[in-house]
């Protein structure tokens, strides 16, 4: 992706929601203030903000779950990136939408937040998903967490480009685990009739895939894809992944990127000290078509790689 500094800035948000979904995932609305509203107006799906979780308080003792106590205790002084699963930037008033899953002392106080909390976040940041223009098809691929920024990014697609022909594969563990998407089962409640609305509501085909088969195709999700690839077999010319999910996730789908030649761009992950690059805490092995291999930083040149640039390992 491009490597310009992206401009970025210091923002307070108010808490406008922050609900759970299931047992461990919440989504966060924020309304920035008003001075951020030219930065995050033009943000773009894949960018990220780290937020400043250092003054929150943590849940009461009984809505700590036990593996996560000890950690818990910790102090928080490192801000956490999240990316966007929605910017609305209209009425002179910026919105961000944050879908979050409970892992440890920062997202544990995430949770505390409630309407008219005052959040510290920088933003935006990083470098998003770049959209070709003479694409046709589009294939998003989501593993857990990774479905935010492509929620965001289906919703761009379809804006920008209506005749785009996109198709959503998603994957995750277990059934609870899509539980911070708005599912609706059809009346028979066959494992495999399930929506997710997010993408629905874009006219979008969603092919849901879960490890232990509680819903929709039994396996990881890029077996799913292989399978559709094999049968559709989609001109690489005219086609584009976007992926986004655990290392492992995107790793294979570099590898069925390069098998059926269909360019292929993956937002990866990294433990972010500072978000900025200054730390050089979240290198990325990278392909240098000169010289073999160099770093880069997922926080400044990412968080969005083209797939066969990152030396997966
Ligand atoms: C660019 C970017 C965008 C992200 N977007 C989202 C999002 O939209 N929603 C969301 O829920 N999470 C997102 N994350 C991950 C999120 O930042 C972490 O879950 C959060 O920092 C965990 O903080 P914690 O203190 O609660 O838990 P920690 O104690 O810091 O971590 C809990 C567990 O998660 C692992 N972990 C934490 N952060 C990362 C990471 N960056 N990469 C790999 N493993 C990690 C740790 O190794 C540990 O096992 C994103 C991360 C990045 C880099
Ligand atoms: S997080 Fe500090 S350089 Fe990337």
């Amino acid at each position: 992706m491009s490597t310009l500094p992206s401009k970025k800035g210091i923002f307070t948000a108010s808490v406008l929601q922050n609900r759970g979904l299931g047992d461990k995932f919440f989504r966060l609305s924020l309304e920035l203030e008003k001075k951020a509203n030219t930065l995050f107006s033009s943000a773009s799906a894949g960018q990220f903000v780290e937020i400043d979780v250092s003054q929150l308080a943590l849940p009461t003792e009984k809505l700590i779950p036990e593996k996560l106590w000890d950690s818990s205790q910790r102090n928080v002084l490192l801000r956490r990136p999240f990316s966007f699963a929605d910017i609305d930037s209209s009425n002179d008033c910026t919105i961000v939408e944050i879908l979050y899953c409970v892992l440890g002392p920062a997202t544990l106080r995430m949770k505390t937040l409630k309407t008219g909390d005052a959040v510290n976040l920088i933003g935006p940041l990083g470098n998003g998903f770049a959209i070709p223009e003479d694409k046709k098809s589009v294939i998003l691929v989501a593993g857990g967490m990774g479905a935010p920024p492509l929620i965001h990014l289906a919703k761009v697609l379809k804006k920008q480009h209506q005749d785009m022909t996109i198709t959503a594969f998603v994957g995750a563990k277990t059934k609870n685990d899509l539980a911070f998407f708005d599912i609706k089962t059809d009346k028979l409640k066959k494992k495999t009739d399930i929506t997710l609305q997010e993408f629905a509501k874009h006219n979008i085909k969603t092919c849901i895939s879960t490890d232990d088969g509680s819903a929709g195709f039994k396996g990881f999700v890029t077996e799913s894809l292989k399978n559709r690839l094999g049968e559709n077999k989609p001109a690489g010319e005219e086609t584009i992944i976007y992926a986004c999910g655990p290392e492992a996730m995107l790793s294979a789908t570099a590898v069925l990127s390069s098998e059926f030649r269909i360019p292929c761009q993956v937002s990866l992950e990294r433990r972010m000290a500072c978000g900025i690059g200054l730390c050089q805490s979240c290198a990325v092995k990278c392909r240098d078509k000169t010289s073999g291999t160099l770093y880069k930083l997922c926080c400044k040149d990412g968080p969005v790689f083209w797939s066969d640039e990152v030396v997966w390992e």
